[in-house]
C-alpha cells in the first residue's frame, strides 16, 4: 500500500530546516506520497521550490487558519489536515467500495520518525496505533495491550480521553477514510488535546484498534519540538549583499 503522509506546515524561521529533516526521512520510505498543506493564503515560493527539489511524490496544498483560531490553547492545523483529507477523498472518489490499498498518517513537521515506523503502519487494516515518545508530560505515551487488543492507555495527561494518543500515534487505511466521508477534524466543541479522540471516534472504536510496534512496546516516533530560534541579532533591514533564502 501507498503511505499518504499529511503534513501541516506554516512559515517561521525553522520551517525549511524542519521540512529538510522530514524529506530526508520520507525519501527513504518506499511508496510514500507526501501531502504538504501550508497554513497560508497561497502556496509559498519557499515551499514550492523546496518540494520541486525534494525528490518525493508529493501534493502541495494550502489553506489559511482563520485569524480567530490562531490563539494559544486552541488546536492547530485543523483546516490543513481537513484539506489533506478532502484531497485524498477527491482523488479516490470513484473507489468508495474497493479503494486502492493505502494508509494515511498525520505527520507533523517537527516530529522525529524512525524508518521502522513506516514498515509497521503499512500493514494497517483499519486503524493502527503505537507509542509516541516525549509527549503528555512523560517520556512516552502508549496504548496498553492485552491479548492483542488495546485495553487502555499509559499517559500522564488527561487520561479521560477516549483515545489518549497523539496525532503521531496512529494510522488509518484509505478504505476507512473513504467509507467515512464525513469524518473530519472539528473546531466546534473540540477541547485542547481532544482532536485525536474527536477524529478517531468518528471512524473506529478502541476494541477495533490494531496495536503495532510489538504490542505497543517500542517507541518509533518522538514528539520532538524545536526550540524557538534566537534572532536577537537579526538586522532590522536587509544588510547582506545578496538575497538569501533560509
Ligand atoms: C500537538 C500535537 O502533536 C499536534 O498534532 C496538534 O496539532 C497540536 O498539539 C495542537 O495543539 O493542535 P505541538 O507540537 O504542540 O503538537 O504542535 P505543532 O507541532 O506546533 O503544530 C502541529 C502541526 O501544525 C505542525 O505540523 C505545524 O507545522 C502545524 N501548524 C502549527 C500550522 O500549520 N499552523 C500553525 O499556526 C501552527
Ligand atoms: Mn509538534
Amino acid at each position: 500500500p501507498t503511505i499518504y503522509a499529511i503534513t501541516p506546515t506554516y512559515s517561521r524561521p525553522v520551517q525549511k530546516a524542519e521540512l529538510t529533516r522530514l524529506a530526508n526521512t520520507f525519501r527513504q520510505v518506499a511508496q510514500l506520497h507526501w501531502i504538504l498543506v501550508e497554513d497560508a493564503a497561497a502556496r509559498s515560493e519557499l515551499v514550492s521550490r523546496f518540494l520541486a527539489r525534494a525528490g518525493l511524490p508529493c501534493t502541495h496544498l494550502h489553506v489559511p487558519t482563520p485569524r480567530r483560531y490562531k490563539r494559544p490553547g486552541l488546536p492547530r492545523a485543523t483546516e490543513q489536515r481537513n484539506a489533506g483529507l478532502a484531497w485524498l477523498r477527491q482523488r479516490h472518489r470513484h473507489q468508495q467500495q474497493r479503494a486502492q490499498p493505502g494508509v494515511l498518517f498525520f505527520a507533523d513537521d517537527d516530529n522525529t520518525y524512525s524508518l521502522e515506523l513506516f514498515q509497521e503502519m503499512r500493514t494497517t487494516r483499519k486503524v493502527s496505533v503505537w507509542p509516541v515518545g516525549l509527549v503528555g508530560g512523560r517520556r512516552y505515551e502508549r496504548p496498553l495491550v492485552e491479548n492483542g487488543k488495546v485495553v487502555g492507555w499509559y499517559t500522564g495527561w488527561r487520561a479521560d480521553r477516549p483515545f489518549a494518543i497523539d496525532m503521531a500515534g496512529f494510522a488509518v487505511s484509505l478504505q476507512v477514510i473513504l467509507s467515512n466521508p464525513k469524518a473530519v477534524f472539528k473546531r466546534r466543541g473540540s477541547q485542547p488535546g481532544m482532536q485525536e479522540s474527536d477524529f478517531l471516534k468518528q471512524i473506529t472504536t478502541v476494541e477495533e484498534l490494531e496495536p503495532k510496534a510489538n504490542n505497543c512496546t517500542k517507541v518509533l516516533v518522538w514528539h520532538t519540538r524545536t526550540e524557538k530560534v534566537n534572532l536577537a541579532n537579526e538586522p532590522k533591514y536587509h544588510l547582506d549583499t545578496v538575497k538569501i533564502e533560509v
